[in-house]
């Protein structure tokens, strides 16, 4: 290895970290990042958002030219799966996205050091096969997360599979049961139904989306149970039987209760996901971690050592890309002595079933337990023109405003492309607009996005469309 020191030494290479080591070069800093995978980029753009939205778009597009054209005046006949084909189009587009990074770090000049990297004092790292590499300014903690296993149930990629193995089943199984009725169930769920699995979701419980709005988790299932989905709610999974020709499972209500075997092909286990710090060292140099396994940080994203600091999904709050990504420029900003800082309390949600759930800010159930009085405004996707004209009027718009300065605090969708939709919301809620400046606000005809307008007029009473 040619350089042995650096400024900023990031170990990951997954959305939080390598956007933290372009940013840092931005400003100046010479950097390395530590990444112990063959190829950039994370869980996100290896195993987690890109594949899976792959998958998505495809199987959309195969449900669609097999059952949802007729409606347009379109007949087509002998609509095939490819399966291979489908892999190889997800496979591709993770290529692409992770040689992509990996121009990003060339034109950055951040140095890519391939191997696991542990951290053996406040400013140095060990890197596997290259060795003790030194960091004058900051060492960043960015090694992400891994599945949450589930207790006497193996994952062993084949019958039993985590997302990871979800993503590339060598062919359709019937019976798919899921373990985990959140986001990586829903998705892969999805994808695995359209392309003609008969998919059963087992939720520990009473509701799928836990954490989303109540009405949201509603609205969601029944659509993906008009779409075929069956839900087992207030369910767990006591124990799993791999046999010649797939897996029994045993299924019991989660207050406890009589037994039942369930028979699935293939099982896919999503109950969560946990920081992962394996093979880190932050035992030896005195990192601290909370209750739940995460690298604790203060305000400015330092641990309790000064001059380490963690980002992404090892950290407390939710583990999505975006939020990895916001931390990454940050806190590089911070180390360059600017003022910077993320607003976790925008960080918008979503889930790319179709219709697609989109959520930004506080959900009733959030509003009514911290006794904020609030206005509800709602709008459905089947009073609006574009919507209809594109066949999908499933879902809403749902506006929550303070009821006394009407300050926008919660929006809640289900619908079409709403994915795209939300970040309107979210810049609109960083400069604290109220419902009012939404409704005031022209909006394009015949746009999917009038319905948000709609929802805002909805909040006075004043929707004009319905
Ligand atoms: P990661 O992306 O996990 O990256 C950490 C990297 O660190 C890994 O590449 C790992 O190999 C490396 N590493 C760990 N330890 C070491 C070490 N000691 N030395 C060297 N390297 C090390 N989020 C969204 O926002 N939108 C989505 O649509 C979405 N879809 C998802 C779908 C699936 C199936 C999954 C599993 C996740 C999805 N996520 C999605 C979540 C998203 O992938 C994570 O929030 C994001 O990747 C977190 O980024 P990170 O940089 O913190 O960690
Ligand atoms: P999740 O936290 O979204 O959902 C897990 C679900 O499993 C919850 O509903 C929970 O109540 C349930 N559960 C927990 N223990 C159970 C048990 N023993 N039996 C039955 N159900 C049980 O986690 P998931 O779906 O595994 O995804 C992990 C993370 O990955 C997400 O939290 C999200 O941050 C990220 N992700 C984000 C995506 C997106 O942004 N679109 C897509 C996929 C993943």
């Amino acid at each position: 290895m040619a350089e042995s020191t650096f400024d900023v030494v990031v170990v990951g290479g997954g959305p939080g970290g390598y956007v933290c080591a372009i940013r840092a070069a931005q400003l100046g800093f010479k950097v390395a990042c530590v990444e112990k995978r063959s190829a950039l980029g994370g869980t996100c753009l290896n195993v987690g958002c890109i594949p899976s939205k792959a998958l998505l778009a495809a199987s959309e597009k195969f449900e669609e030219a097999k059952h949802g054209l007729a409606k347009f005046g379109i007949k087509v006949g002998g609509v095939e799966l490819d399966l291979p084909g489908m892999l190889s189009h997800k496979d591709k587009v993770v290529k692409e996205n992770t040689g992509g990074i990996e121009f990003l770090f060339k034109k950055n000049k951040i140095a890519w050091l391939k191997g696991a990297g542990r951290i053996t004092a406040p400013n140095t790292v060990e890197v596997e096969g290259i060795g003790t590499i030194t960091a004058s300014k900051a060492i960043v903690i960015a090694t992400g997360s891994e599945v949450t296993p589930l207790p006497g149930i193996e994952i062993d990629e084949q019958k039993i599979v985590s997302s990871t193995g979800a993503l590339e089943l060598p062919e359709v199984p019937k019976r798919l049961v899921v373990i985990g009725g959140g986001v990586i169930g829903l998705e892969l769920g999805s994808v695995w139904g359209r392309l003609g699995a008969q998919v059963t979701v087992v939720e520990f419980l009473d509701r799928i989306l836990p954490t989303m709005d109540g009405e949201v988790s509603k609205q969601m299932q029944r659509i993906l149970g008009k779409q075929g989905m069956t839900f087992k709610l207030g369910s767990k999974v006591t124990a799993a039987k791999v046999t010649n020709t797939g897996v029994t499972l045993s299924v019991e209500p989660a207050a406890g209760g009589t037994a039942e075997e369930v028979e699935a092909d293939v099982v896919l286990v999503a109950i969560g996901r946990r920081a992962y710090t394996n093979g880190l060292g932050l035992d030896a140099v005195g990192v601290e971690m909370d209750n739940r396994g995460r690298v604790k940080i203060g305000k400015h994203f330092e641990t309790n050592v000064p001059g380490i600091y963690a980002i992404g999904d090892v950290v407390e709050g939710p583990m999505l890309a975006h939020k990895a990504e916001e931390e990454g420029v940050a806190l590089a900003e911070l180390l360059a002595g600017q003022a910077s800082h993320v607003n976790h309390d925008l960080v918008p949600g979503v889930v790319y079933t179709w219709p697609e759930v989109a959520a930004v800010g506080k959900t009733e159930e959030e509003l009514k337990a911290a006794g904020v009085a609030y206005k509800a405004g709602k709008f459905p996707f089947t009073a609006n023109g574009r919507a209809r004209a594109s066949g999908t009027t499933d879902g809403f718009v749902k506006i929550l405003a303070d009821a006394r300065t009407d300050k926008v605090l919660g929006v809640h969708m289900v619908g079409p492309n709403v994915s795209e939709m939300v970040g309107e919301l979210g810049v609109a809620m960083e400069f604290s607009a109220s419902a009012e400046d939404i409704a005031r606000t022209c909006h394009a005809h015949p746009t999917l996005s009038e319905v948000t307008k709609e929802a805002a007029l909805a909040v006075d009473g004043r929707a004009l469309h319905i």
